[in-house]
């Protein structure tokens, strides 16, 4: 296991994408470490989220949602108690809003581009695209990158149901414009030549949803197409980027099984695919101190001798006689047991998983959820070093 640090890397690299399944705390970890990174380095750092918690969203002092980059305020750092050496600035993903961007950037012209924004079902068709969300935050992090605005940027991931998703929604949206069902959904509209073949189901279709609707549909796809080249070129960009040198991923994990699993999973595919891979975080991680032997016998004692200590303790700590100190002790000690069954369960995923990345990262579950700078930067504090 290597010595380097998270600031190590956070000095060393531009982007850090924080990745994991869902409920894990890739959002925090990802706003733990921009807070943390702003705090302790001399670099203007930017944390792109994607679903922010309502909480964390004000814990960073950012009402507005949207796309717009909003510097969190000195005086936040202040009131947690830090000088922070660097700024810290947050923005949220708007999938619409990163949609209408890209077709502005990507049409061949003015009339295609108003086209495609008055579409009707432009607006719908964006929203339900399998995994658009992936596509734009994917592009997002590039656009930003690629502006220099920032040394650092941290990016949060989509809650996708496999963390490897947003990973190839570059490949795959290149992969859309040429797929067979765009031409499918083009071609009688385009070349007004209905075949055959073809022709019972535009009429039961055309019967069922209505000519405008599908002639809806292909402008819409039409029109799309226009974009081909600019989407295929920035698609292979993007994947260039979180490949190349300046990026590496942390992987979020839980030490529960399922999660565990998918990491495990993510670091063997991140590795495939000579992606660089900074360090495992383990998210609400039991204590250590669970598995040392001599506190097992403590926990053990405190279960058998449950009622003879009871007699000792009912004084000192000034319990009457009918109040269930043996039970309250008993359960103390066999919920001390219980947990340490979980902790060693979790030191052998631990174990497993740990042997693939250079650095491996622990952090407890806090008191409550994170909702704060000040939590952000305790969670971030313990990542550090
Ligand atoms: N170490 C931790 N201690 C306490 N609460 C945590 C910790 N990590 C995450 N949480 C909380 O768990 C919830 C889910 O975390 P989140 O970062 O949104 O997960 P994800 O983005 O992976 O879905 C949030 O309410 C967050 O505040
Ligand atoms: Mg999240």
């Amino acid at each position: 296991m290597a010595t380097s640090g998270l600031e190590q890397l956070c000095s060393a690299k531009e982007v850090v994408v924080s990745t994991g399944s869902g409920g894990v705390g890739k959002t925090t970890v990802a706003a733990s470490v921009a807070a943390t990174a702003a705090a302790q380095l001399d670099a203007k750092v930017l944390v792109l989220t994607v679903d922010p918690a309502k909480r964390l969203a004000s814990a960073l002092g950012v009402q507005e949602f949207g796309n717009v980059e909003t510097q969190v305020e000195r005086a936040a750092f202040e009131q947690a108690g830090v000088d922070p050496a660097g700024e810290l600035w947050v923005a949220m993903l708007d999938t619409k809003q990163s949609w209408d961007d890209l077709v502005r950037q990507h049409a061949p012209d003015a009339a295609t581009r108003d086209a495609i924004l008055a579409n009707p079902l432009y607006q719908n068709i964006t929203g339900r695209f399998v995994q658009s969300h992936d596509y734009v935050a994917m592009e997002r992090l590039y656009e930003i990158h690629a502006s220099g605005r920032y040394d650092l940027v941290v990016v949060d991931t989509p809650p996708t149901r496999n963390a490897v998703d947003f990973l190839d929604a570059p490949d795959r949206m290149a992969d859309f414009f040429s797929s067979p069902l765009l031409r499918w959904l083009i071609t009688p509209y385009r070349s007004r030549l209905v075949n055959l073949a073809s022709k019972p189901f535009y009429t039961v279709a055309d019967r069922i949803l209505g000519t405008q609707f599908l002639e809806d549909i292909a402008e819409f796809f039409i029109l799309f197409q226009t974009m081909y080249d600019g989407f295929v070129e920035r698609a292979r960009a993007v994947t260039t980027l979180l490949g190349g040198p300046q990026t590496t991923f942390l992987v979020v994990s839980t030490l529960e099984v399922a999660p565990a699993r998918e990491a495990e999973f993510f670091l063997d595919l991140l590795a495939g695919r000579r992606y660089h891979v900074g360090a495992l975080v383990l998210n609400r991680v039991l204590p250590e101190f669970l598995l040392d032997r001599s506190a097992t016998a403590v926990a053990r004692r405190l279960t058998h001798d449950a009622a003879d200590l009871s007699e000792v303790f009912r004084s000192p700590l000034g319990v009457g006689d009918d109040e269930p100190l043996e039970s309250v002790l008993g359960q103390v000690g066999q919920s001390y047991l219980d947990y340490q069954v979980v902790a060693r369960r979790e030191a052998e995923q631990r174990a497993e998983l740990s042997s693939t990345p250079d650095l491996c990262l622990t952090v407890p579950a806090l008191e409550g959820d994170i909702h704060s700078l000040g939590g952000l930067l305790d969670l971030g504090g313990r990542l550090w070093t």
